[in-house]
């Protein structure tokens, strides 16, 4: 295995201590990364390699299993200083040198920038950026260039940790792999499809950044636009990640502008989740008491072409709703003839996400006994009891992918500014909206989501 150094920019960070420590002490005690892999954290707080170890330590709950312990540089990304440093630290290690920039991302300009003139990285180098990356079309171009005149592309791993989510991988072999599927995966036999990315949180500390991007940029224009583009991308030729990239690129491209009139966005109100009363959005510990920023989105969106044309694709995201769950459901045409007198179906095929890792369809059943009564029914498949083994946390897998050098799972240039394309238009309108459609925290946004989708004669579906 390719001795692996890992340098974490933000180490001190929410993303970083809830997540990527764990994911790489657990790719090292799975003998996925090598035993000896190097961690050096980055972050402006002063503290020394040992009150560093004891963070990662706590980060994880339990022993860091490397046999390389972890070293700690403090120092301003901005700032020349610390280049200098680190390029001293890493004249030593051998190998693969990975970059993670966990840092707010109006630092990553700065970062790779100061990467380069110091010469640290670009050959033995890679770079996983977090996201957001941008905030609109322009500014995602221009960190593009910024970026790459640090790291050519293919050492560039844009994240989006949906991808490495089991389920969401799942879609391409669960479309590709069977034959059944791409015969009806069209308009003629699909009438609709609904995306929901739902959250029970509000924001978690992180009001900063949220109050700057809203549901839109913070959800739909990454996450949700991936699971769109996985659900309605042609089969690529062969199974490699530009091909795979290439369609989804085609799919992002041909999403028409979002009008006004088909988006709704809200801002969660005082209210009750989960049985616990919170407050309202304005509340919140670091959010303007004024804030118009929406904290949901709904949309219908269109794909201009031959296969989706006509097709409405429904997508909604939003915090504070009554459940935590991401999925996404196909809807079937009825069948042309109701023999059964009212009972014909429209089958739902529901792709779980997360929290449950399952796939099910609706089907219509008899119901035993006389007559012919016709009841809907689940076709399950539940990842748990199929395969043994857990799936994976998406960090995990992310991470090994990008020091196995796979880009698949990531997203190229041109995908990620073809998705802030898709909804600029809508996303400028939004940041001039003077106002925001309330809704009580523990509902599913604001009524006239509901009525975005029932204008089409359509309902927004249960799990
Ligand atoms: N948290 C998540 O769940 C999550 C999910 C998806 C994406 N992300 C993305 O991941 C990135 C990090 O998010 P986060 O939630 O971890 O943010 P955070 O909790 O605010 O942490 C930011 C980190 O960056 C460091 N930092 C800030 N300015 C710095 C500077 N000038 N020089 C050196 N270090 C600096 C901070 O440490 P010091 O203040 O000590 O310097 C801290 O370690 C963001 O781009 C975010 O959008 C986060």
């Amino acid at each position: 295995m390719t001795p692996l150094t890992l340098i974490v920019f933000g180490a001190t960070g929410d993303l970083a201590r809830r997540k990527l420590y764990a994911a790489i002490a657990q790719n090292v005690r799975a003998g996925l990364l090598p035993r000896d892999t190097a961690l050096i954290g980055i972050s402006r707080q002063e503290m020394d390699d040992a009150a560093f170890a004891r963070l990662v330590e706590d980060s994880i709950g339990g022993r860091w299993p490397s046999s390389s312990p972890p070293q700690y540089l403090a120092g301003n990304a901005d700032q020349p200083e610390l280049y200098g440093d680190l390029a001293g630290r890493l004249k030593g290690e051998r190998g693969l040198h990975l970059f993670y920039l966990a840092v707010p991302t109006q630092l990553i300009a700065a970062v790779v920038g100061r990467l380069a003139e110091a010469k640290v990285g670009r050959n033995r180098g890679r770079v996983i950026v977090e996201k957001p990356f941008g905030v609109d079309e322009a500014s995602a171009r221009t960190l593009n260039r910024a970026v790459q005149r640090a790291f050519p592309e293919r050492q560039i791993y844009r994240i989006d940790h949906y991808l490495g989510k089991e389920t969401v991988q799942n879609i391409l072999v669960f479309r590709f792999s069977n034959g059944v599927m791409e015969p009806i995966w069209n308009r003629g036999q699909i009438d609709h499809v609904q995306i929901t990315a739902a959250e029970t949180i509000g924001t978690e500390g992180r009001s900063d950044y949220y109050d700057q991007a809203g549901a839109l940029r913070d959800m739909v224009q990454n996450h949700l636009l991936q699971l769109v583009a996985l659900t309605a991308m042609e089969p690529p030729a062969v199974f490699s990640a530009e091909a795979v990239r290439d369609e989804k690129v085609k799919v992002l491209s041909a999403i028409r502008p979002v009008r006004t009139e088909d988006a709704v966005r809200g801002q969660y109100q005082k209210g009750q989740v989960a049985g616990e009363r919170v407050q309202g959005y304005r509340q919140e510990a670091g959010v303007a008491p004024d804030s118009t920023r929406e904290t949901f989105a709904a949309l219908r969106l269109f794909i201009d072409n031959w296969r989706w044309h006509g097709v409405p694709f429904y997508l909604r995201t939003g915090k504070r709703l009554p459940e935590r769950a991401t999925r996404i459901q196909v809807v079937f045409n009825k069948p042309p003839l109701d023999l059964f007198e009212g009972a014909a179906q429209m089958n739902v095929l529901s792709i779980h996400v997360q929290p449950e890792e399952r796939i099910s369809l609706k089907i219509g059943a008899k119901r035993p006994g006389l007559g012919t009564h016709v009841d809907p029914v689940d076709m399950n498949f539940v990842y748990a009891s199929s395969f043994r083994s857990a799936s994976a946390e998406a960090y995990e897998r992310l991470l090994v992918d990008a020091t196995l050098g796979e880009p698949t799972l990531f997203t190229r240039e041109d995908e990620v500014e073809a998705a802030w394309r898709a909804l600029d238009p809508l996303a400028q309108r939004w940041d001039k909206e003077a106002t925001c459609l309330p809704y009580a925290a523990g509902s599913w946004g604001p009524q006239a989501a509901t009525a975005l989708v029932a204008r089409d004669g359509r309902f927004w579906l249960e799990p």
